[in-house]
């Protein structure tokens, strides 16, 4: 039996043929798109992962009645001529809109029940639906460009960073708990019984190691695995663009990230322009009440807690009074809002836990209004506005209460009046680097510190004088990298001690025997000749999900798992056999 396949050799993907074709005798193989039956005349879409070509069928009865038994999605081969359209019925939407294929044979590879959605058309379907039909999903047109893209970009990483040294070396999915603040997925052993593997967080330690064993730079492009709740640019396995550097700066490893991004970005053909602006946590904290801030608008928050320290307006004075702030920031055009809108912005302010806000602006003919003109007087709003820098088109939003707080609220805001007013623009990119974290955080419920990144963080040299003191001063040589608001990677200069890494840990509370136990070899590695070394992860769903202008990591991850860890197409997880449980010695509990 001869392969169907055999006289039908592709000469062309469904998005080549252009008008320079021609005359030519192609063979094209795909799906059906869409069918248009005219009777004498079908009409079909091609599709393959290059794109859509039209083509013809007429005049000639075999083929015809083959075409009318089309449906959307069979796979077809197609052997024709390529033939420029008429001109009125060129689509210039399509790449190959110019052309149309006059079919000469035509053969159904492969039927295909119907959909239970349109593969064609962009209909509002169900994310549920998409994501247990992922196969059909995966064929629009939209989502194979995202993994087009992907699968462009991982590519210039590897051939950026090997360009500037770096090996791509794997480490073990099979580990040891690694503690970057998730849960671990847990792997039962079978031959050591009552004893787990635990899947990388991240590949930390290893890749500490790689550096203790002289390997210099190292790269990896790596599923990570946490436990913990999801959001929309959260999986609970992910993909990072792992990193460290031997001898390493923070400015080198700027210089060696701000490139591989412009690298990145040249997949979308965009300019970017380095080094990235670099602002201190506090700062950040303060001005956006966030430490991933969207930079693509103003909107900065101010303090104006002088103005009222002295004010009438008692909530003002007291917030200033108890060592808290007053704090602001002036929306662009918001002096145009109407009352509703204005009523809506303070209720909102009051769902994000407000105690209170206050708005002005300048009315008609300069006329100062504020929601609490009375009580604040006339001329202390109009010092604000003065002070916050408000034109006549901007409204001024204000907030008490103790500084983290009033920034963090404002910031929240902020992002949602930017949007509103139409300032946080797909396509506009704004990077930045974030320093000068705390190294550790201090938890009430636990009553103990946490690492802010992870314990092999190395605190600024000058700050290791704290340590037995006051924790609370000691700033990280930490770094995250933030574009539009999202954390696309974070990294840090890494301990090379072994005495200080050990005094971290029980800083951390982790007592020797349990440091010995959990990261004893770790430590021993430190003690063999360390080089100063330190690196970042980038979150590679993340940066091309921000490149494909998509507000959920699930657009660009082929086989994503739903916000409660399901994968719908397959139904992970499942439940076991008894035997598979028997042979791994676990008994479940009722
Ligand atoms: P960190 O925990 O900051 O650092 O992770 C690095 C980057 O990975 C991305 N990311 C995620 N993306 C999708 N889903 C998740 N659940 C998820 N969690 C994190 C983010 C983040 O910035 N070992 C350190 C890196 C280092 O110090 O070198 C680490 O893993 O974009």
């Amino acid at each position: 039996m001869t392969d169907q396949l055999t006289d039908f050799a592709r000469t062309h993907t469904c998005g080549a043929l252009r008008a320079g074709d021609v005359g030519a005798d192609v063979v094209l193989l795909g799906w059906v798109h869409r069918v248009r039956d005219l009777g004498s005349l079908v009409f079909f879409d091609l599709r393959d992962r290059g794109g859509l070509t039209q083509v013809v069928i007429r005049d000639h009865d075999d083929l015809l009645a083959s075409a009318k038994r089309l449906r959307s999605e069979f796979v077809v081969a197609v052997k024709g001529l390529v033939q420029r359209r008429s001109p009125e019925v060129v689509n210039p939407k399509l790449a190959t809109g110019d052309i149309e294929v006059v079919a000469r044979e035509l053969v159904v590879l492969n039927e295909a029940k119907t959909p239970p959605f349109s593969v064609a058309e962009d209909t509002n379907v169900s994310e549920d639906l998409r994501l247990r039909y992922r196969y059909l999903d995966l064929r629009r047109p939209s989502v194979q460009a995202n993994l087009g893209l992907r699968h462009r970009v991982a590519l210039a990483i590897r051939n950026r960073l090997d360009a500037r040294g770096f090996w791509e070396i794997e480490t073990p999915i099979l580990g040891k708990s690694t503690p970057e603040g998730a849960r671990d997925y847990l792997v039962p052993s079978r031959v050591h019984p009552g004893e787990f593997y635990a899947l990388p967080q991240s590949p930390q330690i290893f890749k500490q190691i790689l550096m203790i064993a002289g390997t210099d730079r190292y790269f990896q492009i790596v599923r990570c695995f946490r436990d913990e709740d999801l959001r929309a640019d959260r999986q609970p396995e992910f993909t990072q663009v792992d990193i460290e550097i031997s001898f390493a700066t923070m400015p080198l490893v700027f210089s060696i990230i701000e490139p591989l991004m412009q690298g990145i970005f040249k997949e979308i053909g965009r300019e970017i322009q380095t080094p990235f602006r670099q602002m201190g946590y506090d700062e950040a904290m303060a001005r956006y009440g966030s430490d991933k801030p969207d930079l693509r608008c103003g909107l900065d928050i101010q303090d104006l807690s002088t103005i009222f320290s002295a004010s009438t307006f008692a909530v003002f004075r007291g917030a200033v009074e108890q060592g808290g702030v007053v704090r602001g920031f002036v929306v662009p055009g918001g002096a145009r809002f109407s009352r509703r809108e204005l009523d809506e912005i303070v209720e909102q302010a009051k769902q994000l836990g407000a105690g209170g806000l206050v708005w002005a602006r300048r009315g008609a003919e300069g006329a100062i209004q504020s929601s609490a003109l009375k009580a604040i007087g006339e001329e202390a709003v109009r010092a604000a506005l003065e002070a916050a820098s408000a034109d006549a088109d901007g409204l001024l939003i204000m907030s008490a209460g103790p500084a983290e707080n009033t920034s963090r609220l404002l910031g929240q805001l902020r992002l949602t009046l930017a949007r509103k007013q139409g300032l946080l623009k797909d396509g506009e990119f704004a990077f930045a680097w974030i320093t000068g974290f705390p190294l550790l955080e201090w938890s009430d419920e636990d009553q103990r510190w946490f690492s802010m990144h992870h314990p092999f963080t190395a605190p600024v040299d000058e700050d290791v004088e704290h340590l037995d003191r006051d924790p609370s001063k000691l700033r990280a040589k930490a770094y995250d990298l933030v574009l539009n608001g999202s954390e696309i990677g974070g990294g840090s200069i890494r301990i090379h001690d072994s005495g200080l890494q050990s005094r971290i840990f029980s800083l951390l509370g982790i007592a020797p025997d349990e440091a010995k136990a959990r990261f004893g070899f770790f430590l021993e590695a430190l003690q063999y000749g360390t080089p100063p070394h330190g690196g970042i992860a980038l979150g590679l769903d993340r940066i091309v999900a921000l490149l494909a202008g998509e507000s959920s990591i699930r657009e660009v991850i082929a086989f994503p798992k739903t916000a409660q860890a399901v994968d719908l197409m397959s139904g992970a997880p499942s439940t076991v056999d008894e035997k598979q449980l028997r042979e791994l010695h676990i008994g479940l509990r009722s």
